[in-house]
């Protein structure tokens, strides 16, 4: 697809819903005892990878393409049943990581594979704590990655009372996915179990496992669940994706003359480093009608186009930022002085390695960038041209450079990037009318 230099951009966007919060309103719905309704469902790929699979073990789903209400039945804790063939999560790290906790729970065994991208992912990260609550699960390839054979079958655990155990795990990174996975595989265990994070990573199964009726408590970094709740259905409105507002943020911020309002937007503190750091670095960016949103805060965004400074960007800001550092790292392109992105390595581990995709494409681009252990450089001030960008078939990479081809002297072809469908499929649509429609 081609993008050529383009804007002001003005005008209002509604982004679609949360990515995390869609698939864990899934997979907690289908947990839960009864029906659970879940308005502003995100239709991408990926959301629609965890409906697959729990349908396929034995949930049924009411999803009509036409609405964004999703309609789940859920069959409790212990309503799931053994699928006909490998659950296959697609692109999905979430899915693939959150549903392992379910499944190790369970008395059957199953395969879970996804695409060649998920099959290179760290799937180690979950195993060995999955393992230590004696869990049977493994590498198929032996490699830490998927697919992931789990057989928890009674026969099959290391506990005598044919149940997981409760652990105390000390994670060696702030991932939400590994979090969750554990405190899941900790609904089906004997005792507490709890999970202590380095910095504190995205909170959404807290807030909405205990919406359902689960025990959950947190202290400082630590997460607390207490085994064999039951859960209730209930309606679940999905916010806005911040994730997904961040390119419009990004392109109001950066292209001259630019005013946007970008309506129903998740700002949870545990995801909202984008907003500071684009104030830090001198955003005119504005939060008009906070509200809760089923408890989630949400708001409207104005940003007008601004004059930017180069910041370091690192610690226990990063994983409240982590999905938006592509598109940090491109609006540090037209900041006044250098940013540094540091303490961010996790990039190296998403849907492709987000540290060397950015500095290629970004240097094929003209821009002076430099890759680091765990992050980038960034001297700003140079101008940006067309060039042939790999997506590598990570949507928010295609994204970050639609946005960055706004600036871009002459075409700027982005290579597969129908990919942007995994969490925003009318992506390029939206974005056109933002610049189109006056
Ligand atoms: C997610 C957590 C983050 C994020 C991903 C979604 C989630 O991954 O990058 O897009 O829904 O829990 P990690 O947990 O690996 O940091």
């Amino acid at each position: 697809m081609i993008f050529v230099k383009n804007g002001p951009l003005k005008g209002c966007v509604t982004v679609p819903g949360d990515k995390s919060i869609s698939h864990r309103a899934v997979m907690f719905g289908a947990l839960a005892n009864g029906t659970t309704e879940i308005t502003n469902f995100l239709h991408g790929a990926d959301c629609l990878s965890t409906i697959r699979c729990f349908r396929q073990l034995g949930i049924e789903i009411n999803n009509q393409a036409s609405s964004d209400t999703v309609t789940i039945l859920g069959k409790g804790l212990y309503g799931l049943r053994k699928p006909d063939q490998t659950l296959d999560v697609g692109n999905s790290g979430t899915t693939m990581r959150l549903i392992s906790g379910i499944l190790c729970g369970q008395d059957f065994a199953v395969t879970l594979t996804g695409d060649e991208s998920i099959r290179r992912r760290p799937m180690g990260r979950i195993i060995a704590p999955l393992k230590q609550m004696g869990a049977d699960i493994e590498s198929a390839m032996s490699n830490h990655c998927a697919p992931l054979l789990i057989n928890c079958t009674a026969d099959k655990m290391s506990n005598l009372n044919d149940m997981l155990t409760g652990i105390r795990y000390q994670s060696p990174v702030a991932s939400a996915q590994v979090k969750s996975c554990i405190l899941l595989a900790g609904l089906y265990a004997e005792g507490e179990t709890s999970v202590t994070e380095p910095y504190i990573s995205r909170n959404h199964t807290e807030l909405m496992l205990s919406q359902f009726g689960a025990a959950i408590r947190t202290k400082g970094n630590t997460v607390t669940i207490l085994p064999g709740p039951y859960l209730e259905g209930r309606k679940i409105s999905v916010p806005g994706d911040i994730s997904s507002a961040a390119y419009f943020i990004a392109a109001g911020l950066m292209v001259p003359n630019s005013e946007v309002l970008i309506k129903n937007v998740g700002i949870n503190p545990t995801r909202d480093g984008m907003l500071k750091v684009c104030k830090q670095m001198g955003a005119d960016l504005t939060l008009d009608n906070i509200r809760d949103d089923g408890g989630e805060p949400v708001a409207d965004i104005v940003v007008r186009h601004s004059e930017l400074k180069g910041i370091e960007i690192g610690g226990d800001i990063i994983p409240t930022l982590i999905d938006e550092i592509p598109m940090i790292s491109i609006l540090a392109c037209f900041a006044k002085g250098k940013t540094v992105i540091k303490d961010a390595s996790e990039l190296k581990v998403k849907e492709s390695n987000r540290i060397d995709v950015m500095v290629e494409n970004l240097t094929k681009m003209g821009a002076d960038i430099t890759a680091t252990e765990d992050g980038m450089i960034i001297n700003g001030g140079k101008p940006l041209h067309g060039a042939t960008i790999e997506s590598k078939l990570d949507h928010r990479i295609a994204m970050s450079f639609a946005v960055a081809a706004l600036m871009a002297e002459g075409d700027t072809e982005i290579l597969n990037a129908e990919c942007v469908d995994i969490s925003y499929p009318n992506f390029y649509t939206d974005l056109k009318k933002l610049y189109q429609s006056h």
